[in-house]
């Protein structure tokens, strides 16, 4: 059965209206219970690790999806419409269970998603008897997007005055109510957010984005991508390589130009998770910045201005960044 039992066209209006959407008895109970069980079943042996992969965070847990549920079809395909996000980029970059603890504070300052998190979802799961768990929204000011990769370095970014404690506390935030089995949906990186009592109460948090980027390597798409980049490396010739297409790797996640204290002499190094950092050259940096579209090896070297002829001395430089995992050739 599929998760979803909304119809997307009834609350895209809302969604591009307000930056968020509550949708009542939005997931089918039959998947709402299978859902419910593996929370129960992973809450009560924390310990054992084998079906859920601990995510370093206390009761964080990674959700696998049932391969009869049609992932990722039947999940992308309505969230997307309902945010107006394409479907051909649409990529998800967190799936959680998340279980608060009994002594969950009631309220902490509100926070924007990583970067990553475009599109925000949380499905409540369950709720103690008389909680009065909800989520709070500032969907109509301070809404600048997170660019960076997680919350605390936002928040880190950010003086004194523009803390969103300080910047938002004299504007009445939207209370959402939301019960096991309703969908929310909202801008996470973008919009101030906080669940409020939290205490004792388990939701199943997904997150999403059109741009192609998985930071916590959590789409099993990437990793699949991945495998296959690999395999065209040491299976293609440089020829061939010309005709195929790159996209920089879901899991890079940061490019960072150093000033180093040596005279201030610069470095330019990429992130890609669970990977070490390398350093890349002007025109490798230039590259990743062409890498989109899905553009051939070819098309890339041709918009560096570089004469046809001459690309073929060009296909090492890729194939080094296609080795390194910064450049997938798909
Ligand atoms: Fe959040």
């Amino acid at each position: 059965m599929a998760l979803f039992s909304f119809s997307p066209a009834d609350y895209v209006d809302e969604f591009n209206k307000n930056g968020y959407v509550h949708i009542k008895n939005g997931v089918n109970l039959e998947n709402l219970a299978y859902i419910q069980a593996k929370t129960k079943e992973l809450t009560a042996d924390q310990n054992d690790l084998k079906e859920w992969e601990f995510k370093g965070k206390k009761q964080q847990y990674l959700f696998d999806f049932p391969a009869e549920w049609n992932f990722p079809e039947a999940i992308f395909q309505p969230l997307a419409s309902v945010a107006s996000m394409p479907y051909e980029t649409f990529t998800m970059c967190e799936r959680h269970i998340k279980v608060y603890d009994k002594s969950a504070k009631p309220s902490v300052p509100p926070h924007k998603d990583r970067v990553a998190a475009e599109l925000t979802v949380g499905i409540p799961l369950f709720m103690p008897e008389g909680s009065e768990s909800h989520l709070v929204l500032w969907p109509n000011d301070a809404l600048d997007v997170n660019p960076l990769n997680t919350t605390a370095l936002w928040r880190s970014s950010l003086d004194e005055q523009d803390l969103p404690e300080n910047r938002l506390a004299d504007i009445e935030p939207v209370r959402v109510y939301t019960e096991p089995g309703d969908v929310i949906m909202f801008r996470g990186s973008s919009i101030y957010h906080e669940r409020e009592y939290p205490a004792d109460t388990a939701l199943l948090y997904l997150k999403f984005n059109a741009m192609r980027l998985d930071p916590l390597n959590e789409d099993p798409s990437t990793s699949l991508q991945e495998d296959l980049s690999l395999k065209n490396l040491s299976e293609k010739t440089d020829n061939e390589l010309l005709d195929c297409a790159v996209e920089v790797s879901p899991k890079l996640y940061r490019i960072s130009r150093h000033y180093t204290r040596l005279h201030w002499k610069e470095v330019i190094q990429a992130y890609v998770t669970d990977e070490k950092e390398f350093n890349v050259s002007e025109l490798e940096l230039r590259i990743f910045k062409e890498a989109e579209n899905k553009r051939s090896v070819r098309e890339i070297i041709a918009r560096l201005g570089i004469p046809g002829p001459e690309a073929i001395n060009y296909v090492p430089t890729f194939r080094r960044l296609g080795a390194l995992k910064g450049l997938h050739f798909i």
